[in-house]
């Protein structure tokens, strides 16, 4: 059940039977030439409307992150980490007061990894130093590192993956948009690879945008085995989560 399409009754009556949602995160940048600045949020976005089907609530998807490294893009915006985590906890705080105590963030965007983190551990701080005891399980899963999805990746791309605008990334919104396809060959083939740090020294580093990736080999038909492997991977991983104690 997607949140934005159901109605308050129905919030009400899944909550007599779980008190978990799905929430999708990720952000808005480039992902070099061939790829849509949406790639990190339509990832998670995509895999977990999957979930919806399978019965789990999904809530809106964070379409914006913390992406600071790649705002010498035009078109990549960015949340201070600050505002980020802000946002986290008054999500999670609006849907903790009704009830839910289940909250699993799935992820396209590994520059979110630590705000999120810091923001669990901020919920957590408030209620310790409150003296209560927090009933909030808090997970943030990466739909890019599941045992299937990792498996698959390999197996389609090995070392050409690389680390931003992935063939990967680029296939599984290729899955979801098929008319936003463009894979026009890039030069070079492969991206250089490298640490990261601020903006400007990434878009010296990276002109085009890509880390390490060969984003030209990026298909629908790859997108569409991806997805399969990441929505079996993120059901498990929810499962777990939601028994797990
Ligand atoms: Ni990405």
């Amino acid at each position: 059940m997607l949140l934005q399409r159901a109605t308050w009754p129905d919030v009400r009556d899944y909550l007599e039977h779980s008190q978990g949602i799905v929430i999708p995160i990720g952000s808005t940048e480039q992902h070099g030439p061939t790829g849509m600045i949406g790639t990190d949020a339509i990832c998670p976005e995509t895999i977990a409307v999957g979930m919806a089907e399978a019965g789990i609530l999904v809530a809106p998807t964070l379409s914006i992150g913390m992406a600071q490294h790649h705002l010498a893009f035009p078109g990549s915006i960015t949340l201070r980490p600050s505002t980020l985590m802000a946002v986290v906890r008054d999500v999670v705080g609006s849907l903790a007061s009704q009830g839910f105590t289940h909250f699993y963030f799935l992820n396209g965007h590994g520059g979110n990894i630590a705000t999120v983190q810091s923001a669990f551990a901020e919920i957590w701080a408030e209620a310790s130093l409150n003296g209560r005891a927090s009933s909030l399980k808090l997970k943030l899963a990466n739909w890019f590192t599941g045992q299937r999805i990792v498996a698959l990746s390999r197996e389609l791309f090995g070392e050409a993956e690389g680390s931003h605008a992935t063939p990967s990334e680029i296939s599984l919104t290729w899955h979801a948009y098929p008319d936003s396809m463009r894979n026009e060959p890039l030069t070079p083939k492969r991206a250089p690879n490298g640490p990261i740090r601020d903006a400007s020294d990434y878009r010296r580093q990276f002109p085009d945008g890509r880390i390490g990736s060969e984003p030209d080999l990026a298909s629908p038909a790859h997108g569409k085995r991806l997805y399969q492997a990441g929505l079996a991977d993120a059901l498990a991983d929810y499962q777990a989560f939601l028994t797990d104690h």
